[in-house]
């Protein structure tokens, strides 16, 4: 199987802006796509901030070095409006959009006439099936179609997670295995399930963080605070889920309860997420969550 050199990122968000930049950091030739300059502008000044501050870690007082390391890394990353001619010559395509099955699916059949045959498809979605996103490609592309799960901030996490379908070569498995270990990223697999493993353990608990705090039992600031300090936790499940987005925290969960494959009880809705997410307050990203950011 040929090395993944060339590599198409759709979109240019939280996370896909993440994973161009460190994919530009191993020095493959990527392209960025989204479907305007302004979500495009804003992926560039994204990457821009964080490898200001990798550059800064890197190079420690050598104003030099750092220029020379941003000018090389912005080198390798090219910007699209168009995600067909983005992937004429991709040896590796991660799809990072809305987490939205039927877009993803429209996005991959389109590509999927368009790509070389060698062409690995990926999804980077939470919580969808991979198997059902690839089922709106060619019977061939689907033994080239994984998950490959990358965590918020991507260029600080160190996990990736590569979702294994049936219909997955050996070949592409390894590919994957290769390439999320040149991003500097250690890999796991698992099999196409809900979740897959982090969110499948992670989300259910911030949930009943949440319900925690819609049956009034304890604050926001004291269950960040348990949860930081009696439970080792970076971030409380608060902080975390302003962090991620709220209304992907709720796409999450919503899915997994009408696909039915996850025990209910830890699907059950939250009072608290649901009145945000209705009002516009998503987070970090719209300035308000459940915390306030402006
Ligand atoms: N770009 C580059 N580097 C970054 C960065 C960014 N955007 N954000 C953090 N870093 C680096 C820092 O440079 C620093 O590196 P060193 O340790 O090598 O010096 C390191 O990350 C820690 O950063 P800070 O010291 O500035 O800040 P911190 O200690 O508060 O850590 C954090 C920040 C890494 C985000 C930490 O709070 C954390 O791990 N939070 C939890 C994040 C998490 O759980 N993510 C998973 C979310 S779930 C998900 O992603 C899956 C899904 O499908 C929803
Ligand atoms: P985001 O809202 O920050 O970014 C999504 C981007 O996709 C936007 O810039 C949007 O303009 C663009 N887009 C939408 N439809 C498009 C299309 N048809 N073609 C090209 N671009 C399009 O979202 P995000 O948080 O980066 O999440 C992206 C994906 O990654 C989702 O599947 C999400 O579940 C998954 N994910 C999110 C996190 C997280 O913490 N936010 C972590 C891991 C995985």
């Amino acid at each position: 199987m040929k090395d993944i050199n060339s590599v198409t990122v759709i979109g240019a968000g939280l996370m896909g802006s993440g994973i161009v930049q460190v994919a530009a950091q191993a020095n493959c030739k990527v392209t960025m796509v989204d479907t305007s300059d302004a979500a495009l502008g804003n992926g560039e000044k994204l990457i821009s901030t964080s490898l200001k501050r990798v550059a800064r870690k890197k190079f420690d007082g050598d104003e030099q070095q750092q220029k020379a390391f941003i000018d090389k890394v912005l080198a390798n990353i090219t910007l699209s409006k168009s995600a067909e001619q983005a992937v004429s010559e991709a040896d590796l395509v991660v799809e990072a959009i809305v987490e939205n099955i039927d877009v993803k699916r429209t996005l991959f059949t389109n590509l999927d006439k368009v790509a070389p045959e060698h062409s690995i498809f990926c999804s980077n979605t939470s919580s969808l099936p991979i198997s059902d996103i690839a089922a709106a490609t060619s019977a061939a592309r689907q033994e080239k179609f994984a998950g490959l799960h990358f965590f918020n901030p991507v260029p600080a996490m160190k996990l990736v997670e590569i979702v294994r379908t049936n219909a997955v070569s050996d070949d592409v498995f390894q590919s994957l295995q290769d390439f999320t270990t040149k991003v500097g990223k250690t890999p796991v697999s698992c099999k196409d399930t809900p979740g897959f493993i982090v969110n499948r353990l992670l989300v259910p608990y911030m949930f009943e963080a949440f319900r925690v705090l819609d049956r009034k039992e304890a604050s926001i600031k004291d269950i960040d605070t348990a949860m930081k300090l009696g439970a080792g936790m970076p971030m409380g499940p608060f902080e975390l889920a302003d962090f991620v987005g709220l209304d992907t925290m709720k796409f999450i969960v919503d899915g997994w309860a009408k696909e039915g494959k996850i025990e209910p009880a830890l699907v059950q809705p939250s009072k608290s997420l649901d009145d945000l997410v209705s009002e516009g307050h998503l987070g970090r990203k719209s300035g308000k969550g459940f915390y306030d950011y402006k």
